[in-house]
């Protein structure tokens, strides 16, 4: 028998994945970033500035090192670039939001994949009002670059009211009633997180064109008259029959000839393309019994309630955009 020339690296490598999260979550929480924004330390001035025992602050910066967050040199650390950019509190690119929910919320939820991979069933717990604002607030930082590349992406010049189904923070709407003055908006949310939403954008540029309804996708009824609907990170929540069902309750609530956008994770016909869809797929089983779903698939689901499929294209990083007309 030969013996194999394979190595278990690449196990280790994947196994130990959570460690380096979960390292990363810590670092973030004990404010190990933002206590770097202002340049180096030593380990010394870490601790003291965040108050954590000299030794496992050392700890927590050396696996910061390790995975290339944090620079050292002899005992002084300072942040890498992409660690002061998006975990300092030194930019507006914050992505720390993120962060606070995929450790507080996602991570324990993650504990009941193997419950979701044998049963296909959602294991999400309800959660508390504090709980809902930090998922809204780190959602609306994971999706920041789709919203902000859409209206480049997608003309509403032509539209005059939009509905924004399952729109979270109002982020994508925001982004495009910050280009088209012409255009009001519809963000139809849950009641929990049309709470988050009304509060989030209270105040803000626009807010007078921002109409917000609470309701639930599959039980109220779906505001009408709208030329433009979307649907942003909304169908990888849910397996295929309830896909279906959502997508005709939003056909019937539509004018003929209004424009259905879909936004999300569309994959090849693989399901492993993008690479980081098939990952996430995990949560989307875990929260609504869904998983990332190819651009063939949608284009099944549209022509089966009643939507022309018309476009694929991309629009920011893994995340691309589906147009379909109410035909
Ligand atoms: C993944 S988030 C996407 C939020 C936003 N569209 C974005 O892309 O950032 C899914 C949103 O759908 C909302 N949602 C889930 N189920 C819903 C339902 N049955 N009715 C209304 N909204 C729902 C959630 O509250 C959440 O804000």
């Amino acid at each position: 028998m030969t013996e194999s020339s394979e190595t278990p690296e690449q196990i280790l490598r994947i196994s130990a994945g959570y460690m380096a999260a979960k390292f990363l979550f810590v670092a973030s929480r004990i404010g190990l970033f933002e206590a770097l924004a202002q340049g180096s330390r030593t380990v010394a001035q870490l601790s003291s500035v965040i108050d954590v025992p000299e030794r496992s602050t050392r700890i927590v910066a050396d696996a910061m090192v390790s995975v290339g967050l944090v620079n050292r040199e002899g005992d002084a650390y300072s942040n890498a670039p992409v660690a002061q950019t998006f975990l300092a509190g030194a930019t507006p690119a914050d992505r720390r939001p993120m962060l606070r929910w995929w450790d507080q919320i996602s991570y324990p939820t993650w504990q009941r994949l193997e419950a979701a991979v044998r049963t296909g069933e959602p294991q999400t717990a309800p959660l508390s009002a504090a709980e809902q604002t930090m998922l809204s607030l780190g959602m609306e930082v994971s999706t920041s670059a789709s919203a902000a590349a859409l209206p480049g992406r997608y003309s509403f010049s032509a539209h005059q009211r939009l509905l924004d189904l399952g729109g979270g923070t109002g982020s994508f709407a925001r982004a495009a009633l910050g280009r088209n003055p012409q255009l009001s908006a519809t963000l139809f949310e849950l009641p929990q997180t049309a709470v988050v939403a009304a509060r989030h954008v209270d105040g803000l540029a626009d807010r007078d064109r921002l109409n917000i309804v609470e309701g639930d996708l599959f039980d109220d009824p779906i505001p009408k008259d709208h030329d433009v609907l979307l649907l942003a990170n909304v169908i990888h929540l849910f397996p295929p029959d309830r896909s279906r069902i959502l997508l005709s309750r939003v056909r019937e609530a539509a004018p003929d000839g209004a424009r259905l956008l879909l936004v999300d994770l569309w994959t090849d016909p693989t399901h492993t393309d993008p690479a980081f869809a098939a990952l996430l797929s995990g949560e989307f089983l875990l929260v609504g019994g869904g998983q990332a779903y190819s651009v063939e698939e949608a284009a099944e689901l549209l022509a089966d309630t009643g939507w022309r499929f018309d476009e694929h294209q991309p629009l920011a990083g893994p995340a691309s955009l589906v147009l379909a007309t109410a035909g």
